[in-house]
């Protein structure tokens, strides 16, 4: 019986590592064990409810405001506690967090095999996403196993003279997640008007704070100033940099709504019910194409290009005049809308976790045959 553990910090973590901790879970010669961080401490708790998962570990580390400093320092000695503690045969964790970085590293000083899931995926920007490209770059030059979840993120690591035979396409399981969560329908909490087309916003990426989100607010008023029959739902990132902006220039708006952030059930279901999204996230990139919704990506790069490419995700930026002006084009443009809207799934086909699951065993079994 192997032991793995995966390690989760924040929410796009827990929802793109359930589907393999349930995988795991099934399989009769793995045992799993749940690390929490708690980089995020309110969006964690959130997902792990929904997706029906307990932390074996629970370390707490989050504090309002924290720096990347201060965390990555606290993450540092309490993980590498937790490895002496639970002494996994294998750590897996998802992305490009600080918990992901940690973890890695934490990993490599005890000589614990560590697999990256969501592997691969580059600006090739160091600072862009900041501190992101950092993270998963070091992250992967510390993993054995790399679970890329395209060819586009399986070239990154072969470029990058990542040993072949320890990369594997396996598609992103945020996939997964998605298919077991977009059949059902669930309640926002407050209703939209069925004549209004419902434009969906998030924005959290530290590359955004100051002078972008402002931006992002300042074009959002025109646009509702300027289509009548739109109606816009924000739900706003617990983190203070972002907040503090919103509420300053949009609440009290009788056609935008700045609500908490939603679970990921109802954040699917608003996903469905959208007409556009505008975002700056790296998971809504993947999981709107596959819902046939447009996303207009709030930065002026990204690291999933494969959608770019298909022609459902456009990348804008952050000046007030792009926004406008893109948004306006969707809005009013049916032949430009149904382009965008046609829908597309680069990203996987939502069976990666069953693929990862046999990957992991393979690798044990080949250490075994090696000895
Ligand atoms: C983090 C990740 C980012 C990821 C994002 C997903 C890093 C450096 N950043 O960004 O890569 O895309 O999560 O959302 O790893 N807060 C709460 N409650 C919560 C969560 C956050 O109050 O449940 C507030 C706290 O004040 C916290 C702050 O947000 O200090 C920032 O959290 P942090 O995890 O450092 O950064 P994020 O911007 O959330
Ligand atoms: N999400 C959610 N509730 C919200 C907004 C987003 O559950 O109010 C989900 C979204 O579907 C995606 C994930 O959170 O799966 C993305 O998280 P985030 O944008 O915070 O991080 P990123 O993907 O950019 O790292």
């Amino acid at each position: 019986m192997k032991k793995i553990m995966c390690v989760i910090g924040t929410r796009p973590e827990a929802i793109k590592v359930a589907p393999l901790v349930h995988a795991f879970a099934a399989a009769p010669d793995f045992e799993v064990r749940v690390l929490a961080t708690a980089q995020h401490r309110d969006l964690l708790d959130q997902a792990f409810a929904l997706f029906n998962i307990t932390a074996d570990y629970d370390l707490n580390v989050m504090t309002p405001g924290q720096t990347l400093p201060e965390l990555t320092a606290r993450l540092m000695l309490s993980i590498d506690k937790t490895l002496d503690e639970a002494k996994p045969d294998m750590v897996i964790a998802q992305g490009d967090t600080t918990t992901v970085f940690v973890t890695s590293l934490a990993c490599f000083y005890r000589q614990i095999p560590f697999a990256h899931l969501e592997a691969g995926l580059r600006t090739h920007d160091l600072y862009s996403p900041f501190p992101e490209e950092a993270n998963r770059v070091m992250a992967g030059k510390l993993a054995c196993l790399h679970f890329a979840p395209t060819e586009v993120s399986q070239q990154n690591l072969l470029r990058e003279a990542t040993p072949a035979e320890q990369i594997f396409v396996t598609g992103n399981t945020v996939i997964d997640a998605l298919l077991t969560t977009a059949d059902k329908d669930f309640e926002l909490g407050f209703d939209i008007p069925a004549d209004k087309r419902l434009v969906l916003v998030t924005a959290h990426r530290r590359e955004n704070f100051g002078e972008p989100i402002e931006h992002i607010c300042q074009a959002l008023l025109e646009l509702v100033a300027t289509h009548h029959d739109i109606f816009v739902v924000f739900p706003v990132h617990p983190n203070p940099n972002i907040r503090a902006v919103t509420d300053k220039y949009l609440q009290g708006h009788d056609r935008i709504k700045l609500v908490a952030p939603f679970d990921y059930g109802p954040f699917v279901s608003a996903m469905k019910r959208s007409y556009l999204i505008l975002s700056d996230s790296g998971g809504v990139q993947e999981e709107a194409p596959a819902l046939g919704k447009p996303v207009l990506v709030l930065r002026r790069d990204t690291e999933r290009p494969e959608a770019v490419t298909e022609g459902v995700v456009k990348l804008i930026g952050t000046n007030k005049e792009d926004i406008v002006r893109e948004a306006n084009i969707l809005l009013t443009d049916a032949n430009a809308y149904a382009a965008m809207a046609k829908g597309a799934s680069p990203y996987g086909d939502g069976k990666s976790s069953a693929r990862i699951v046999e990957i992991v065993r393979n690798y044990f079994s080949q250490q075994t045959s090696a000895k």
